[in-house]
């Protein structure tokens, strides 16, 4: 087991680049098997859950070349085969490979998916989109078994009950060779939808309307390949600038699009948070008299449930109290208990996260519980004094890319450790 120690209380100061989005570039994997030709990914981050990705596909057939990070897959010998266990179940987006096998081959056995513990995350709304769509679904084993008649998916009219990411995207995924049209009401308007049905139109799919919440997707025969940038990861550009808020004396952080931001961005200025917003690059200068504020996330373009962790601990620098509510996912609290070990006053009370600052953060071992808990542990642990040790750190390697170089090159004293 692998644990990360940091020596707090050292200001960082530099530049940082953000890597390719780990939420885009898990769905982009999966998308590939729709098409009959190479298809080659640039910008692709350096993260587990890609590694995981690239294992699954290779089991299927596909071929994949890296260099350095770009991604060069060949799904044209992929073979339609069931996947009920290993890497499948190590991670959330494996419920992808529901829509792209569905879409190429028409039935799909694959195990149920995993990922962090942010409380109920059901898929029902992936479910009731495929068979809206004319696929018929049973449980074999620990798998969901999906399969069409001869006839294959038809196009539907989708209303999703919820606003989901993982259901917009699997929709757009199945429909894309569907027999005629498929419309999303009520779709999820993340940057990350918009980038997956980019690279799908750029295979030759006919998407409309990705962006918006209602998309139309009118069915084509054949995808070929093609080659695609990944979008900046947004949530790692956030994760950033909290935390050059929270320890940097001045820190520019390269490859940000703000606009994917704009939520985020408002409630640092409502901090106090002096910093300075570029084309492509946000430039935080080192702080002081932040103001506690209250938090409600909500979906895109509102402030990311995503993102309300890795901030804690620059809310816990501010003076006040103030208040976070997850509207996303209610039990997304697990960093709360670890920040208090790290002496910060914060609690939980019903669904609400209350805090009170100004807090003089201390080292402590504590547990990452799931990949945003685990960034806002790294911030705390540079902030505060003394020595944090971070365990289960697992779950920070799915989804940031070379953290550890990232922050040494700012200056931090972090490392990676066999226990
Ligand atoms: C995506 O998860 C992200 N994961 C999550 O990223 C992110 O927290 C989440 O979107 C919300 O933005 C990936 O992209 C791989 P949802 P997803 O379906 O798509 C409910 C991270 O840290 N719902 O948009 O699985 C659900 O319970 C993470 O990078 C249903 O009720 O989330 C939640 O309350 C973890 N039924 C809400 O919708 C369904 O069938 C939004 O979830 C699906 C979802």
């Amino acid at each position: 087991m692998k644990k990360i120690v940091i020596n707090g209380g050292r200001p960082l100061q530099g530049e940082v680049t953000i890597s390719g989005a780990k939420n885009s570039v898990v769905a982009l994997i999966p998308a590939i098997i729709l098409a009959d030709e190479v298809v080659t990914l640039d910008g692709v981050p350096d993260i587990s859950d890609v590694a995981s990705l690239i294992d699954i596909m290779e089991v299927m057939g596909a071929k994949v070349k890296r260099y350095e990070d770009s991604l060069e897959i060949d799904p044209s010998q992929v073979k339609n085969m069931p996947m009920p266990y290993g890497k499948i179940n190590s991670l959330r987006a494996s419920y992808y490979f529901y829509g792209s096998l569905l879409g190429r081959f028409g039935q799909a056995t694959v195990g149920l998916p995993g990922g962090c513990d942010l409380g109920p995350r059901p898929i029902d709304l992936h479910l009731k989109a495929f068979e809206a769509m004319g696929a018929k679904m049973s449980y074999e084993g620990n798998a969901m078994h999906l399969a069409t008649d001869q006839a294959g998916l038809h196009g539907a009219v989708i209303y999703m009950d919820t606003v989901s990411v993982g259901a917009t995207i699997n929709t757009m995924l199945a429909a894309v060779k569907a027999k005629g049209r498929t419309i999303i009401e009520n779709a999820a308007r993340e940057p990350e939808i918009i980038d997956v049905a980019t690279l799908l139109n750029n295979m030759g799919a006919h998407i409309r309307g990705a962006g918006t919440d209602i998309i139309t997707i009118e069915g084509v025969d054949k995808l070929h390949g093609t080659r695609h940038q990944v979008i900046p990861d947004r949530i790692e550009a956030g994760t950033y600038i909290a935390l050059a808020a929270a320890v940097g004396k001045g820190i520019q952080i390269n490859n940000v699009l703000y606009e994917h931001l704009e939520g985020f961005l408002a409630k640092l200025e409502e901090m106090g948070v002096r910093m300075t917003v570029s084309e492509d690059s946000v430039y935080v200068e080192e702080q002081a008299n932040l103001k506690a504020i209250n938090i409600k996330t909500a979906p895109y373009p509102g402030f990311a449930t995503d993102l309300q962790q890795p901030l804690t601990p620059l809310l816990l620098k501010a003076k006040g109290q103030g208040t976070i509510i997850d509207t996303i996912y209610e039990k997304r609290v697990n960093h709360v208990a670890e920040l208090a070990k790290m002496s910060g006053q914060i609690k939980t009370d019903k669904n609400k996260i209350i805090y009170q600052g100004p807090n003089d953060l201390q080292g402590a071992a504590v547990k990452a519980t799931d990949l945003r808990a685990g960034a806002a542990l790294v911030i705390a642990g540079l902030l505060a004094q003394g020595q944090t040790q971070i365990s289960n750190i697992e779950f920070i390697l799915r989804g940031y890319s070379n953290i550890i170089e990232k922050l040494t090159q700012l200056g931090a004293d972090i490392r990676l450790v066999e226990d």
